[in-house]
């Protein structure tokens, strides 16, 4: 009964005044007054009186407005921190002062995983374009960054005892050119562009203290650090740093990452103690680093077919008593869940990571829709997964991988993948197709900003927004009062507040 009340409350709101204050994401119970509140102080400053109530959902808000003073509740600092958010979008400037109108605002969000990927194995942004991205997330209430932080094509995170990663795997000798185009070859697993730059790439990391700086800024935002190293594919950086860890090291181009886009047949070798080893000290060392109580392994598109004539991966399969050489890929997993799992964390990883018998305390992410996407491996739906039990991250590529273009005629920069429009994007629904009773494994969902095409802050930002406004209102606000029309009208307003700031932004199409 309670929940017809509120849900009333904000379609009046919505359909008659909520376009003037324009919020996003779009709180859950709006009640506007007469007036305003003046001050001195822009939102960050402005002194609002600060209280504990135990009832209000978790990361969730009561901020009341009136002509003499604000006032926040929520139960814990994150719903605080997003009361302020709210309160930054809604102050006006006035005169040498602030105007804050007159509101009663109750909200929480829908989802509690609020995720943006950043792909920096393919380009690398560099702290000062993170610190800016983690801003903008903390504005629109993201509490998840994953940090996408190795790739065939870059390592970008230094380890220590293991110095080529950094020396070699974090550079490439030559890059696919702006305005190529990636053509698959004949033979399964070739790509190659149009066009490569001469020019070497790198090497490009992050150290420790990199790594130090962004975790403070992210918790200081309420955000969460989820570090991605991938396994057992997607490791040609690693592979070409030490060549012995592939299952045909004679195979692989030593001295650097690899030089164009695409999947590589070579992965690690699982048949080989010392891959696995080295597999143990990169992960153990992220614990070390990183205080997430998830580490995502990655382990998307691992072609199988060097596993299939490699003697030490038959031998591991034969010991071991697996079937099929995708076993071997779930024998990692589980020994790596394992092993994260003593030190208290979780793992994660791509769909394809359900495809094995892994512990159901993985958390799976949802990127394929069906198909043989993803280098052909075994399919586990996001639904499905949920279904068999798993917590779910729902990031399919058609609706969230916003590094695909939008579908505009003319495009600023190359395209790639197909088109999404904001409005597509808006049609996102994690909970899509997933019986009721297997919701609740439905964490949250992502937008992905994958790096093959994107240079620099510039073109993350302009394939970022306005489209993660509307992820941000997918992952927060309530799913019934989801209206494209009303959702635009905001959008537009906060696009061109975030122009003012210096953000580039895509258009509104
Ligand atoms: C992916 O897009 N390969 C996760
Ligand atoms: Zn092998």
């Amino acid at each position: 009964m309670k929940r017809l009340v509120s849900l009333c409350i904000v379609s009046v709101v919505s359909a008659a005044a909520f376009g003037g204050l324009s919020l996003l994401p779009a709180p859950r119970e709006v009640v506007q007054r007469d007036g305003f509140f003046t001050a001195a102080e822009d939102a960050d400053g402005v002194k609002a009186s600060f209280s504990t109530d135990a009832s209000i959902p978790k990361e969730g808000y009561r901020l009341v407005i009136s002509q003499t003073g604000i006032s926040v509740a929520s139960s814990d600092p994150a719903g605080a921190f997003y009361a302020r958010q709210t309160l930054r979008q809604l102050a006006e400037k006035a005169g040498e002062g602030w105007r804050y109108p007159c509101v009663e605002i109750v909200d929480h969000p829908q989802y509690s995983w609020r995720g943006v990927l950043l792909d920096e194995g393919r380009h690398f942004f560099g702290k000062e374009t993170v610190r800016k991205l983690l801003d903008l997330m903390a504005r629109y209430k993201f509490n998840v960054f994953h940090w996408h932080l190795t790739e065939d094509q870059g390592w970008r995170l230094e380890i220590p005892g293991y110095p080529k990663l950094t020396q070699c795997g974090a550079m490439r000798r030559r890059s696919p050119a702006h305005g190529a185009t990636l053509k698959r070859g004949k033979e399964r697993f070739s790509y190659a562009s149009t066009e490569m730059t001469t020019e070497q790439y790198g090497p490009f990391f992050y150290t420790a203290a990199d790594v130090r700086e962004i975790l403070a800024y992210a918790k200081e935002r309420h955000i969460q650090v989820v570090p991605e190293i991938e396994m057992p594919g997607h490791a040609m950086s690693a592979l070409g740093s030490y060549p012995e860890f592939a299952c045909f090291p004679e195979r692989i181009p030593a001295g650097a990452a690899a030089d164009d886009w695409g999947i590589f047949p070579d992965v690690y070798c699982i048949g080989n103690d010392a891959t696995i080893r080295f597999l143990e000290h990169v992960i153990d060392y992220v614990c070390e680093l990183f205080p997430s109580p998830v580490i995502h392994i990655g382990g998307d598109e691992c072609p199988r077919i060097r596993w299939e004539e490699c003697p030490k991966c038959q031998a591991r399969m034969k010991a071991e008593g697996l079937k099929k050489s995708g076993d071997l890929q779930a024998w990692l997993t589980r020994h790596m869940a394992e092993r994260l799992a003593k030190k208290g964390r979780r793992v994660m990883g791509w769909d394809e990571i359900l495809g094995g018998d892994v512990p159901k305390t993985a958390i799976g992410q949802s990127w394929r829709l069906g198909g043989r996407e993803g280098a052909g491996t075994e399919h586990v739906s996001g639904a499905d997964g949920a279904v068999k039990g798993y917590d779910m991250v729902m990031s399919p590529h058609v609706l969230t991988y916003y590094s695909n273009h939008q579908g505009l005629e003319e495009e600023l920069f190359p395209r790639n993948g197909k088109g999404l429009s904001l409005e597509k994007a808006y049609t996102f629904d994690p909970a899509s197709g997933v019986p009721e009773e297997a919701r609740k494994h439905i964490l949250g969902g992502q937008c992905c900003l994958w790096g093959e095409y994107l240079w620099n802050g510039y073109d993350l930002a302009w394939r970022m927004w306005p489209r993660a406004f509307a992820m941000s209102e997918i992952l927060w606000s309530a799913p019934a009062n989801r209206d494209f029309a009303e959702f635009s009208k905001r959008a537009a307003a906060e696009r061109r507040r975030l122009i003012g700031m210096g953000i580039s932004c895509g258009p509104m199409k």
